[in-house]
């Protein structure tokens, strides 16, 4: 079978791309590179020992996505493509609709055309809002976004049950990702943020490696066991495993949503005591106030994909932690080391 991994260069889908190749998949990546490098596709051809076809073009390009479709027999696509960055998004907002949106409906045009109708997309937890009840299951209701970023998300999950709603021979899978983290084992691909980075655990690595100072912790007010916030970090390998898991674990025809996450809150006093005793130092922090737009806790409910894919997160918080510790050491400088 061949899949089609737009974003494939991306910390997400580099990681996916392996579990892919090494279940016999033969993989096609289209990636512009925009917050990536053509190294990581490299580096996941070194570590699976096969090739990729690769493609350095923007999603929305459609003259190359007709070559894709015509130079190769897709069976299924999973659409990683995106941008990403909350804070971003609302700076942009333009772009994040036109990169976000329109990719991803320049896509579906091109899969109906070429007949591929097998999808695999990259939602988030964000869609949930604001928590309406915890933990968050598939039921609960989603919309009520706080930024761009995740109303683009929330939009792409809506385009995708009307073209269900229109045509039932497709086959939507929708994973919500919760709080992705880790790195491969083998520390050649990991997460490579460009700038400082918005996100709790790339910023500790950076701390650890002596790039930032010391970790600023958004807020100790909340009503959390220790007063910080509280999310479901999730191992990317064990993400990574759940995209086989819903290619292979859905029938065809249909929309199914699925979360994917561990269903295990941390705080972020635990998750730098776990980075500490991944990288065998105290890393230094300071309170500081609540970010804005955070909520206090968000974890997942993902007895649904265990139920209904077999598949569930298997790595805890000392394996993220010691494996992203492989990545940014090895790497300490990400891809430009
Ligand atoms: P990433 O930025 O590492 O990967 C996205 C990839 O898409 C990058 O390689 C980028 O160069 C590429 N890309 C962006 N726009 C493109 C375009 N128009 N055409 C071609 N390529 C393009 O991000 P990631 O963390 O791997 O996230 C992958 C997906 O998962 C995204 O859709 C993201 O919104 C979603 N997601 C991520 C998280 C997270 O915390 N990392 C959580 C929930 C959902
Ligand atoms: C985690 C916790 C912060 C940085 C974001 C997106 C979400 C999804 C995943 C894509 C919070 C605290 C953080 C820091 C800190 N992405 N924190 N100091 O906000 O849960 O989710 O990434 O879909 O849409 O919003 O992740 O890692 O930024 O924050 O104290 O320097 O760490 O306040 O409690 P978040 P995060």
């Amino acid at each position: 079978m061949k899949i089609l991994v737009t974003g494939g260069a991306g910390y997400i889908g580099s990681h996916t791309c392996v579990e892919l190749l090494e279940k016999g998949y033969e993989v096609v990546v289209i990636d512009n590179f925009d917050n990536s490098s053509p190294i990581s596709v490299s580096r996941v051809e070194q570590i699976t020992g096969k090739k990729i076809s690769l493609y350095e073009a923007d999603v929305r390009d459609t003259a190359v996505l007709d070559k894709i479709f015509s130079e190769h027999k897709i069976d299924c696509v999973i659409h990683f493509a995106g941008l990403k960055a909350v804070g971003e998004s609302c700076a942009k907002p333009l772009e994040y609709y036109d990169n976000n949106l329109y990719g991803t409906l320049a896509l579906l045009q091109a899969m109906k055309k070429h007949d591929v109708k097998k999808i695999v997309f990259s939602s988030s937890a964000t869609v949930y809002g604001s928590p309406e009840r915890l933990p968050l299951d598939e039921t609960c209701k989603t919309g009520g976004t706080t930024n761009p970023y995740g109303t683009s998300k929330y939009f792409q999950e809506i385009m995708l049950r009307d073209l269900y709603a229109s045509d039932d021979s497709w086959t939507v899978v929708i994973l919500r990702y919760f709080n992705p983290v880790g790195a491969h084992e083998s520390g050649l691909i990991g997460e490579d943020p460009q700038g400082i980075p918005n996100n709790l655990t790339p910023f500790i690595a950076k701390v650890a490696v002596g790039e930032l100072k010391e970790i600023g912790v958004f807020g100790n007010d909340y009503d959390t066991p220790d007063g910080t916030g509280v999310r479901d970090y999730i191992h990317v390998v064990d993400l990574a495993k759940g995209h086989v898991s819903a290619i292979e674990g859905t029938p065809n025809n249909g929309v199914y949503t699925y979360n994917l996450g561990t269903g295990v809150g941390y705080s972020v006093l635990d998750v730098i005591k776990a980075f500490n005793k991944a990288c065998g130092k105290e890393l230094p922090y300071v309170i500081k106030p609540r970010r804005a737009g955070d909520i206090a806790s968000c974890y997942a409910d993902a007895s649904k994909a265990k139920r209904e894919l077999g598949w569930e997160a298997k790595l805890g918080i000392d394996d993220m932690c010691a494996s992203l510790w492989n990545w940014q050491s090895k790497n300490p400088k990400g891809y430009k080391s």
